[in-house]
């Protein structure tokens, strides 16, 4: 069983895993960044890249040291080359190489989206090709058939903001602080979600894709308006995410190529409401549900680990040469949506 070393450092994580081909994690050292960002209320990445440059290393040397292994013992090198903060890239993909040419091993970039995508894999190993997946984390929301190690057919993503930005945003304005998702979820429990009437944006129309400014600048009015308390706001927001998400997820339910499961991956897949609205829709569609657990919902290195285990097994190894991609989508050959792309 091949053992890799994963590393991550596209965005306010910085972590390193070492996990085998049989779906073990040997490993996993993870050190957020929260309160280097706190002050400027969100992730600032020229902050971001100098904490990843001071974690790293001491990270990959813990998780060597809790699995009691060193670089000889590890096949081969996995980093993610991107989608990201390009800072936080370039720390960690030339941590990567640099640890690969030193041990004599081969290097793995990883589609930090592969990593997502293919997490709910290391969490069940009777999930198989293809399966539909959501992928919503604070900058992506995409509907993805997943029909193989590097083979994706993206069927929508947003036409603005992701999911994890509407709810990064709506805890700003309600000056919840960050982490702003985990955060707008713990207010909408004391919430009524029916409470203010907010947009659905793009419910009902043909093609699953998504939109979420909208509904984020009603947020802003609501609040502005001062008529509802913070609680309802947070939930009817959260109910609204929820309702987009799901009727957009049925869509391309109803165009995919026969699913084996509907699968839900990324940080906002750490929300209960939409696990749970999730789980429903998949069980009306006769479909297993996959969601990893919630650590590995949320960036971490253990998924990039296993995104390279399946590419090393696949054959897929990568030059040093390899670049930084600052954007990388994973399916080439998708068209640009109107509206898309204007965010990371
Ligand atoms: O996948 P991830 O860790 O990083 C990216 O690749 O973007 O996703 C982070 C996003 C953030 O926007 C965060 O607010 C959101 O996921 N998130 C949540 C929850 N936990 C994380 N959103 C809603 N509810 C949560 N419990
Ligand atoms: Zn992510």
């Amino acid at each position: 069983m091949p053992i890799i070393l994963g590393l991550e450092s596209s965005c306010d994580e910085t972590a390193a895993a070492l996990v085998s081909g049989d779906r073990t994690i040997l490993a996993h050292r993870l050190a957020g960044q929260e309160a280097a960002h706190r002050p400027y209320g969100g992730v600032v990445p020229e902050i971001a890249a100098r904490a990843h440059v001071e974690a790293l290393i001491p990270l990959v040397q813990a998780a060597l040291d809790d699995a009691g292994m060193t670089l000889a013992d590890v096949d081969a090198v996995a980093a993610t080359a991107g989608p990201g903060l390009i800072g936080g890239v370039m720390v960690g993909l030339v941590t990567g190489k640099a640890l690969a040419h030193a041990a004599g091993k081969p290097l793995v970039a990883v589609n930090h989206l592969e990593g997502h995508a293919l997490s709910p894999r290391l969490a069940d190993p009777a999930l198989r090709f293809p399966y539909l997946l959501l992928l919503v984390s604070g900058g992506h929301c995409q509907l993805l058939e997943v029909r193989g190690v590097g083979d994706y057919r993206r069927l929508a993503t947003t036409i603005d903001d992701a999911a994890g930005e509407a709810f990064d945003k709506t805890a700003k304005l309600l000056g919840l602080g960050i982490p702003g998702g985990p955060r707008v979820e713990v207010l909408a429990r004391d919430g009524d979600p029916r409470a203010v009437p907010l947009p659905r944006p793009l419910i009902g129309t043909a093609e699953p894709h998504f939109s979420f400014a909208g509904l984020k600048s009603a947020v802003m009015r609501a609040i502005d308006g001062g008529q509802w308390n913070d609680a309802d706001i947070a939930a009817s927001f959260q109910q609204a995410v929820v309702d987009c998400l799901v009727d957009r997820t049925a869509r391309a339910l109803a165009v995919a190529d026969r699913p084996t499961a509907l699968v839900v991956a990324g940080g906002v897949a750490a929300n209960g409401a939409v696990r749970a609205a999730l789980e429903d829709l998949a069980r009306r569609h006769d479909l297993p549900f996959v969601a990893p657990p919630l650590w590995l919902c949320t960036d971490n290195a253990a998924m990039i680990g296993w995104a390279g285990c399946e590419r090393f097994a696949a054959g897929l190894t990568d030059d040093l040469a390899f670049p930084a991609r600052p954007r990388w989508p994973l399916d080439p050959a998708a068209e640009a949506v109107r509206g898309a792309g204007v965010k990371a």
